[in-house]
């Protein structure tokens, strides 16, 4: 059987965005793959060290939003990385052999260097990020790790790393981990931008019936339509991002009678609440359970974490021989 890792920054509660771009693939996986889904709260302090407040809380939450979606800790190994020291040590040791220029040009990195100006991101851990990914990833063996499009170039530099370290210490001795893009279509935030907590425009997995009704009444539409009589141009419109997404056998009709002119916006995007409802109707019935047994998420998390740490020793058993570290 084939392993998959992934993981995600515990960085607040989960939006549509992510249930479509990675979640998905974790449910599916889970079927069957070997799965490994992690909460990588050590990657979260590279850029938020100087408020760490939370951080343990925050993956707390990641987990409930996890549970709600469908991902079940029998099928899956559900762990928090600075619980599995191991990851760190391989980082160290991976470090040996990461030359500094792979990490200087790395796209990601100067990217969010720029956008993250308000921090001093100066910093070793920081640089060295897609090291801490690339030992995440390897400890498990990992063929394969769902990710977002950004997330790429870390995957290209874990495979130039496993490559490194097989051709120095021992061919075949990890896999080269290729990603698995989602396959499931993108969603705009309400205002037609990337959906991201940071611009505000987000529909979140916990959000309630009004909230959703709320959030779709404020979604942008096509500006060239202000009535209802005119036909308005689907492709331009948040709305209909989602009716195709969220109403996908009815989607063909919303769509004609948009360009018609026979569909006006707040009928379309009342449709559309009810919908989203229905979608997240499963959701929150599971998330409610979820928040019941408080004590049921502790002893997922204790049992993921020791059946991660597990296998990743093993890991490490073999990378300190071939290291001829005693
Ligand atoms: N860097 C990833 C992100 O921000 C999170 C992550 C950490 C990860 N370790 C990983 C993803 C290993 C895949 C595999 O989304
Ligand atoms: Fe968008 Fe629907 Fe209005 Fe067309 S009718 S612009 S699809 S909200």
């Amino acid at each position: 059987m084939e392993t998959v890792l992934s993981g995600m920054r515990p960085t607040g509660k989960l939006h549509l965005g992510h249930l479509e771009g990675v979640l998905k693939s974790y449910v599916e996986m889970q079927e069957n793959y070997r799965a490994f889904y992690m909460v990588a709260d050590w990657h979260a302090l590279t850029t938020d060290y100087e408020n760490p407040g939370g951080t343990y809380e925050s993956s707390v939450e990641m987990f409930k939003d996890w549970l709600s979606v469908g991902i079940n800790p029998e099928k899956a190994v559900m762990f928090i990385q600075s619980a599995v020291r191991e990851h760190a040590e391989l980082y160290l040791l991976l470090g040996m052999l990461t030359p500094v220029p792979w990490l200087e040009r790395n796209p990601t990195y100067k990217e969010q260097k720029q956008e993250l100006k308000e921090k001093d991101l100066s910093t070793y851990g920081f640089l060295g990020y897609p090291v801490l990914q690339a030992a995440d990833i390897l400890i498990y063996k990992a063929d394969k790790v769902p990710i977002g499009e950004d997330q790429r170039p870390h995957l290209e530099l874990t495979r130039e790393i496993a490559r490194r370290f097989n051709h120095l210490y021992g061919s075949g001795f990890f896999p080269e981990p290729k990603e698995i893009l989602t396959k499931f279509p993108k969603l705009p935030g309400i205002d037609g931008r990337k959906m991201s907590k940071s611009y505000g425009n987000a529909l979140y997995l916990t959000d309630d019936e009004k909230t959703v009704e709320e959030k779709a009444r404020n979604m942008f539409t096509d500006p060239k339509k202000t009535r209802k009589n005119d036909p308005g141009n689907p492709d331009n419109c948040v709305v209909c991002a989602f009716h195709r997404v969220y109403n996908a056998g009815n989607s063909e009709a919303v769509i004609s009678g948009c360009k018609k002119g026979e569909r006006g916006c707040v009928d379309c995007k009342k449709e559309l609440a009810v919908v989203l409802n229905a979608a997240l109707e499963p959701i929150r019935r599971k998330r409610a359970e979820v928040d019941a047994d408080p004590g049921r998420v502790n002893d997922i998390i204790r049992d993921g974490n020791s059946r991660a740490a597990k296998a990743a020793a093993e890991t490490m058993d073999g990378v300190r021989k071939l290291m001829k570290l005693g």
